[in-house]
């Protein structure tokens, strides 16, 4: 058995603990959500996840060492988030690897969150023995972030061996995350938070009835390739506030969702054929744009892969989607399984690999950073 990291991940609602050996294989991946306690507000409460990491931050290490089945001796290094994402929640993550480390006297390795989204695509791969062809483009798409990266080798050391790789951002949205506008979306059509995972059963629901409202691709000044999903948000405002008929249907969501009716099954019976038909009409556009400039950057970028991970990444038609113009395209495209696409420390302990092969380690002056670029 090679390098054991233990990865701790703090940075938005998530409290996650992971042991992965040589960046590769996964001990244990423990992941405690915070979504019931920020479900009520319709998004993430900063002070309340700050708050919920320190309750769960001790039994969630714990069972990921439990359930890897090792003691903190037998540790190599303890990796933690740095940034970006909300500076109290980092600072919980950060304050105990930091203690941690100190205390055991092991090397403290800091990871960037969108390196760990990147490094969760190569977990999911490795699962199979399968190796992610570099240079690749890589869209990190989810309620905090759509970007896209260049990901490159950094020297001859291949990144499945620790090799380090190095990060190009190419573009990214000049406002909503897409995961941002599924979330603002859903809560506008009275489908309750965190808005993805519902609209994306119900626009697989919506059948073939025409759309009640077209939306069209989105264009960005300056940068072509950058992202915007804000106007798309404000086009489905509109069009739900100038179609009276949806008043009644979205009251009668609400009303079950304080009732604690919030599954598919649920709301679908609650859902008419228009409002299924603009949900697909929204997913379709959201998809179309994400695919569209991806697939853009790789044929500039002359990429042998496509990347995709980000609890977005989750999104059954976005997944399709990459797969049927990839394949046209003569390229590979690999995502992580939903589990790995959404928050987790296991990426986090496979960033940190390349890291710690270099001795690339933090002292106990780490700080919390909500706004590390990544490069
Ligand atoms: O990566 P993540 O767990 O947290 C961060 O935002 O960093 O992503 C959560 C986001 C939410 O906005 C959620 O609505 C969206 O990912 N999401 C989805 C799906 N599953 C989760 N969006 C579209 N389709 C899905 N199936
Ligand atoms: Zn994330």
């Amino acid at each position: 058995m090679g390098a054991r990291i233990l990865g701790i991940e703090s940075s938005c609602d998530e409290t996650a603990a992971a042991v992965v050996a040589d960046g590769r294989e996964i001990l244990s991946s423990v992941v405690a959500s915070q979504i019931d306690i920020h479900r009520k507000y319709g998004g993430v409460v900063p002070e309340l996840a700050s708050r919920e990491h320190l309750r769960q931050i001790v039994p969630v290490v714990r069972e990921a060492m439990t359930r890897a089945n090792l003691q903190f001796a037998d540790l190599d290094a303890i990796a933690v988030t740095q940034g970006p994402g909300l500076v109290g929640a980092l600072l919980v993550g950060i304050t105990y690897g930091k203690t941690l480390a100190a205390a055991l006297g092991k090397p403290l390795v800091p990871v960037n969150h969108l390196a760990g989204h990147v490094h969760a695509v190569f977990l999911e791969a490795a699962k199979t023995g399968r190796v992610a062809k570099l240079p690749a483009v890589c869209l990190i798409v989810s309620g905090g972030h759509t970007v896209l990266y260049e990901v490159k080798q950094q020297s001859a050391v291949p990144y499945e061996e620790g090799g380090e790789l190095t990060y190009r951002k190419i573009s990214q949205t000049r406002d909503d995350a897409a995961g941002e506008a599924y979330d603002k979306v859903a809560k506008l059509l009275g489908l309750g938070y965190p808005g993805g995972p519902i609209l994306d059963r119900l626009a697989a629901a919506a059948g073939d009835v025409p759309a009640p409202v077209k939306f069209g691709p989105t264009k960005t000044r300056g940068n072509a390739l950058d992202f915007s999903f804000s106007g798309l948000k404000t086009a489905v405002l509109y069009h739900v506030r100038e179609t009276p008929e949806y008043a009644t249907e979205i009251a009668a969501r609400e009303a079950a969702l304080a009732r604690g009716e919030r599954n598919f099954e649920q709301l679908l019976p609650l859902c008419s054929t228009k409002t299924l038909a603009l949900i697909r009409e929204f997913q379709n556009a959201v998809v179309r744009d994400l695919v569209e400039r991806t697939l853009v950057a790789a044929s500039q970028l002359h990429a042998e892969s496509i990347l995709v991970s980000g609890g977005v990444a989750a999104n059954s038609q976005l997944r399709t989607s990459f797969e049927e113009r990839a394949r046209a395209a003569g390229l590979e495209v690999l995502f992580p399984s939903r589990a790995l696409s959404t928050d987790n420390a296991a990426m986090i302990a496979a960033a940190a690999y390349p890291r710690f092969c270099v001795c690339a380690f933090a002292d106990t002056s780490l700080n919390a950073d909500a706004g590390l670029a990544l490069s």
